[in-house]
């Protein structure tokens, strides 16, 4: 066994997760290949947010087929949140019979241990710990994959059952790390040479309820701004029912924390809201975002939002349209509704495709606007850009409110913070020049 392939769907919990599976293959002596038909161990690391997502990952599977009939000895291993589902892991090795291992959101752990038992002879390698709050596993090695930045976990699940929603039940109640083990990550990542990290949750905000030291997030970000050291420090994601004042004026005034909020709406309407069981209503959102711009008028707000909601009424659309136009977010990621199986949202009444579509249709539209208005702020401007990726002799890094900036450069720019004037703003991409 010599060569592996991951391929990873969802979000940045997931994108950390394949890191970690990365690193118990590495540690085994494996080597990462970029084709799946050249590798001895294939891992899909699956989501399940929403249908197509899935629709997308069974395909993807189904193409296995033919790698696993010309390679019987190829071990296909499904892991990660689409797995959790009830049922879901059965159903799947019924439809997939070619299906080796299935992991669990909290089983990746035992990746090496379900691949020996399946080379000698064993059957049964589904591995599922749906307990609420099943321990943590720390001490799995990582590979890292994202420099300069590097992913740290702060805590796993939720408790906060937004109706519409399928984590909750997937990802298990809200488990704190130790502050200390952060710490430790932080220190070392940063002293190899990371120049961002990036604090990963559910809901951050909540970060240290469950622990008895007393910790929050408020606290936690006091001892990272403590590290006496240059990189970047951002966070995902934010719940606005639970953002503090005092968190946002900490981010204000310690220059390692990005000015870079990321801040889900969902929707501008009320009623909306209530439904889904979010907690806060449109006022308290524009006050939040109103005291975000106080402390720090340069910050770089971003959100997602959902379209046809069961009962989303044109007036309730409206509102959102309003929200947005008040907001002027930097850059919204927008979703149409998908009902998730098991969720109370799934077993209400739902809106026509049709509905759907002409409302995410105009959304888009008029958050693409917005984001290219603010994008002729940045013209003509110096900042500071941090470079992440290079191709063909263009890098590309952010601003630290989070903007994407392409200049000339070269691989080995990566990782450095480099000056850079704005002089071009075209397809909703920037691009400038060294000074
Ligand atoms: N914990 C984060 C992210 C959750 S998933 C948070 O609370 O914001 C990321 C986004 O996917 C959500 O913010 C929501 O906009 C979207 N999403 C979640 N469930 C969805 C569903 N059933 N259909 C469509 N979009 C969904
Ligand atoms: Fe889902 Fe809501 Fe939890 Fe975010 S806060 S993961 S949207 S239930
Ligand atoms: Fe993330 Fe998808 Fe799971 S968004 S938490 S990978 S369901």
């Amino acid at each position: 066994m010599n060569y592996y392939y991951i391929e990873t769907f969802g979000c940045q919990m997931n994108v950390h997760e394949s890191e970690k599976i990365a690193g118990i293959l590495e540690e085994k002596g494996l080597t990462r290949v970029s084709e799946a038909s050249l590798s001895d161990v294939v891992v899909f690391n699956t989501c399940c947010i929403r249908d197509t997502a899935e629709k997308k990952i069974e395909g993807n599977i189904g193409e296995l087929k033919a790698l696993k009939r010309a390679r019987p000895d190829m071990i296909i291993v499904i892991s990660g949140c689409m797995t959790q589902q009830s049922g879901r892991a059965e159903a799947l090795k019924k439809r997939f019979p070619f299906i080796d291992i299935i992991l669990g959101t909290n089983n990746q752990y035992e990746l090496w241990d379900k691949i020996e038992r399946l080379i000698s002879g064993k059957k049964k390698l589904i591995s599922i710990d749906d307990a609420e709050k099943p321990p943590i596993s720390e001490d799995v090695p990582i590979c890292r994959t994202s420099f300069p930045n590097a992913w740290i976990n702060i805590m796993y699940g939720c408790n906060n059952f937004c109706t519409y929603c399928i984590v909750p039940y997937v990802r298990g109640r809200e488990r704190s790390r130790d502050p200390e083990l952060i710490l430790k990550e932080i220190t070392a990542a940063t002293d190899s040479g990371y120049k961002e990290i990036t604090l990963l949750g559910q809901n951050v905000d909540s970060y240290g309820s469950d622990l008895a030291s007393g910790m929050n997030f408020y606290k936690l970000l006091e001892r990272i701004a403590g590290i006496e050291k240059k990189f970047r420090v951002r966070f995902m994601t934010s719940h606005p029912k639970d953002l503090s004042e005092d968190v946002i004026k900490l981010i204000a005034e310690h220059k390692n924390f990005c000015k870079n909020i990321h801040l889900p709406v969902q929707s501008g309407s009320d009623s909306v809201l209530r439904r889904m069981n979010r907690k806060y209503t449109k006022k308290r959102y524009l006050e939040l975002i109103d005291c975000i711009r106080k402390y720090m008028p340069e910050a770089g707000i971003t959100t997602d939002i959902m379209v046809g909601f069961p009962s989303e009424s044109d007036e309730d659309f409206r509102e959102t349209v309003d929200l947005v136009e008040r907001v002027r977010f930097q850059n919204a990621f927008t979703f149409v509704y998908s009902p998730r199986k098991g969720t109370p949202a799934a077993a209400m009444e739902q809106l026509p495709p049709e509905v759907k579509k002409a409302r995410i249709t105009e959304l888009v539209a008029r958050q693409n606007a917005i984001s290219d208005e603010i994008s002729r702020d940045y013209l003509a401007r110096e900042y500071e850009i941090l470079v992440e990726d290079e191709l063909d002799g263009v890098v590309a890094g952010r601003t630290d409110s989070g903007r994407l900036v392409r200049f000339p450069g070269e691989k080995s720019d990566i990782g450095k913070f480099i000056n850079v004037l704005v002089t071009k703003n075209k397809a909703s991409s920037l691009y400038g020049e060294r000074v």
